[in-house]
């Protein structure tokens, strides 16, 4: 059995939380572990009609038979992880949450730098949850660990040994990555991206995974990327066009209006090649298309549609595994059979 990263491929919010979501129901893996900066990321989910968002614990909650995660490099903030235990316990996550013992903790002092800080909030944009100053704090070794947080004591394990147990009974593990390619400290537009590289070799490390036990990446693009604060974005549309388009979007954390552009094929390919990967998933493509809402059927979709995810294909050069038609959890067609 394989472990599978998925991570976003664009600016965030590509809707990883849905496809995620999808793999965890569908392909029932035993272990699904959460990589990435930490409660900056906000993923949804609609399951029955009702949302879910989570900052902190992995997407894939409801898959109830799963150990959820949380990976040595993540950052932790206690309130918004015990929040979610509250927020998500028709789910009985609390039986299931782990964290590793080694994760950096977010203090109130680094949200308090991070919403005042004229650099950080006015320039760069940043969510103000405080990641950026926690992860410099961890760089400077100063920053308090999970297993320095009494009432964390219950959750906290080593991430890193489960996976990998796991991998070796033949288990199947899912690594949520957040953020997305051109946010990453390394590879994004500096100084405009986050605190740490968000490609899926960032998400192996951050849970424990070397990159020979990694079998599978799946690259998450929505049709309209979007960009949430500062930053270049060369396909950028004006916001009449995205208004016109129907395509205007709000952040999960943030509450902020998410910037709009038009899919970008070289973006893409380059994305897809430095994450190695081996499947994409394309999100929204009822927005590209309004036809094509709902559809789950490959070839019931409007001509339109298949252009445009054949021309991605052939653009960026990996095959489109899952395409979502829709919010709702079974607004997906899955052609993995056929890659
Ligand atoms: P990540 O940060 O990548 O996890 O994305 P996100 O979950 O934060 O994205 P966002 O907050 O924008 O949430 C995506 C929302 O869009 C969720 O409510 C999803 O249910 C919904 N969604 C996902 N896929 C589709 C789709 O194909 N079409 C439509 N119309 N909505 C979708
Ligand atoms: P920070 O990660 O809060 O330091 O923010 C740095 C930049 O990354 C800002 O432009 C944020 O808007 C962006 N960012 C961080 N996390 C996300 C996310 O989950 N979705 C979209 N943008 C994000
Ligand atoms: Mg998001």
């Amino acid at each position: 059995m394989p472990s599978v990263i998925v991570v976003g491929g664009q600016w965030g919010d590509e809707g990883k939380g849905s496809v995620i979501a999808y793999l965890a129901l569908h392909d029932r893996p035993d272990v699904i572990a959460r990589g990435g900066v930490g409660t900056n990321a906000g993923h949804s989910v609609f399951i029955n009609g009702k949302k879910y968002a989570v900052r902190q614990l992995p997407t894939g909650f409801m898959q109830r038979n799963a150990r959820l995660l949380v990976g040595a490099g993540v950052l932790v903030d206690p309130g918004v992880f015990f929040s979610e235990l509250e927020h998500l316990r028709e789910f009985n996550v609390r039986e299931r949450a782990g964290i590793d013992y080694r994760c950096a903790i977010i203090e109130e002092k680094h949200k308090e730098l991070d919403r005042t800080n004229g650099y950080l909030h006015g320039k760069i944009g940043t969510t103000g949850s405080g990641c950026g100053p926690a992860n410099a704090d961890r760089a400077m070794r100063t920053a308090r660990q999970a297993k320095d947080i009494r009432e964390l004591e219950p959750y906290l394990t080593d991430v890193a040994q489960e996976v990998n147990d796991a991998l070796d009974e033949g288990k199947l593990v899912l690594v949520e990555g957040t953020q997305g390619f051109g946010l990453s400290l390394y590879y994004g537009s500096y100084p405009y991206v986050t605190s740490k590289d968000t490609s899926a070799s960032a998400m192996a490390s951050d849970v424990g995974i070397g990159p020979t036990r990694v079998d599978d990446v799946v690259v998450v693009f929505k049709s309209f990327p979007t960009r949430v604060g500062a930053g270049p974005f060369p396909t950028e549309m004006s916001l009449e066009e995205a208004e016109r388009l129907g395509v205007v979007e709000y952040g999960t954390v943030t509450g902020r209006r998410r910037r709009v552009g038009w899919f970008d094929y070289e973006f893409a390919r380059y994305s897809a090649r430095v994450n190695g990967a081996t499947m994409l998933a394309i999100t929204m493509l009822d927005k590209y298309d309004r036809e094509a809402f709902g559809v789950t059927d490959y070839d019931k979709l409007p001509e339109r549609a298949k252009e445009f995810i054949e021309g991605i294909e052939e653009r960026v050069g990996v095959p489109v595994g899952l395409i979502k038609t829709g919010p709702e959890l079974e607004h997906i067609i899955d052609l993995r059979e056929n890659i």
